[in-house]
């Protein structure tokens, strides 16, 4: 794996906390040089004043992936920097709730245009330079991608939709770009994460109790493994395993499950 990544740029779309900040601590220790980048720069620094204080060699820049003029710009710095692209990792996403009733066009235009079209533009312009190192492109999906989550639709849509750009990237860049889908389990979270809600404002995100967490190194890891392995897809975490296999074999179970999910976000935001 350290052979592997010696000496190759990554590029983390929001990578200033969390699981981009995870991976980006662990490719960089082993040897490849980071491209960093979020939204806050002041949040963005301490990241990498964090990596740089491990003697990783990276560069940071302040964009926003919701506008496709950040999404090229994040590229085009990269290869400035490094002088060239080996892996994308699209990373930065937002969680969002709200019952589709109540949700405001403006809360589903910020969901999408961050977690779907950051996306999509972020690797078109990635593209052409990945081609040229026969790199990867890879798309940190959820579980939530795999079903309609009742209470949490404009997150679920904006990671589907990704399901089936992945499907199609695969087969028109093969043998020239990897791409690679990773549906996270639940996550152990930052303190400071937030959620948008159905209003389009932000709030802290509730902390999740009675579930097992993955942690965000061990996520890293698993990253890792897809992008030297050149893996299509995973699926982490057991939770996440057991519903990949239910929703083949047992659907109903899952329906059901996703019922009284829904019974306690009504129980928690009274309509
Ligand atoms: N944690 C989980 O349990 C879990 C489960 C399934 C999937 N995931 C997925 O894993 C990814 C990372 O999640 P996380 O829990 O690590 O999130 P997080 O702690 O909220 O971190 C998100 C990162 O993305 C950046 N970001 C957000 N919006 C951005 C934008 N428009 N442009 C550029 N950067 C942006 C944030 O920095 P700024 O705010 O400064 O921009 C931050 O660095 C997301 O795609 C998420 O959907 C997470």
């Amino acid at each position: 794996m350290k052979e592997f990544f010696k000496g190759k740029v990554v590029c983390i779309t929001g990578s200033s906390q969390g699981i981009g900040k995870a991976t980006a601590l662990l490719l960089g220790s082993y040897g490849a040089s980071i491209a960093l980048n979020g939204r806050n720069p002041e949040k963005l620094q301490k990241a990498h004043d964090e990596l740089t204080a491990q003697g990783i060699d990276c560069h940071s820049i302040v964009a926003d992936i919701s506008t496709k003029e950040d999404c090229k710009r994040i590229v085009d710095e990269t290869v400035q920097h490094f002088g060239k692209l080996d892996v994308l990792i699209n990373n930065a996403g937002i969680a969002s709730r709200g019952r589709i009733s109540e949700s405001d066009p403006e809360a589903w235009d910020q969901i999408m245009q961050i977690n779907t079209m950051g996306v999509i533009n972020t690797t078109y312009f990635a593209l052409p330079h990945l081609e040229k190192q026969n790199g990867s492109v890879i798309i940190i999906s959820s579980m939530a991608a795999k079903v309609g989550v009742p209470g949490h639709a404009g997150y679920s849509a904006s990671k589907m939709a990704l399901t089936a750009y992945a499907k199609a990237l695969q087969i028109e860049a093969h043998n020239k770009v990897h791409c690679g889908l990773v549906y996270v389990g639940f996550t152990a979270n930052e303190n400071q994460k937030q959620i948008l809600k159905p209003d389009g404002t932000y709030e802290a995100i509730p902390q999740r109790k009675g579930l097992k967490l993955a942690s965000r190194e061990d996520v890293a890891k698993r990253i890792a493994r897809v992008i030297v392995d050149r893996k299509k897809e995973i699926t982490l975490t057991v939770l996440g395993k057991l519903q990949h296999i239910l929703l083949k074999f047992a659907p109903s179970v899952v329906y059901a499950m996703l019922k009284k999910s829904y019974k306690t976000y009504d129980d928690m935001y009274d309509a």
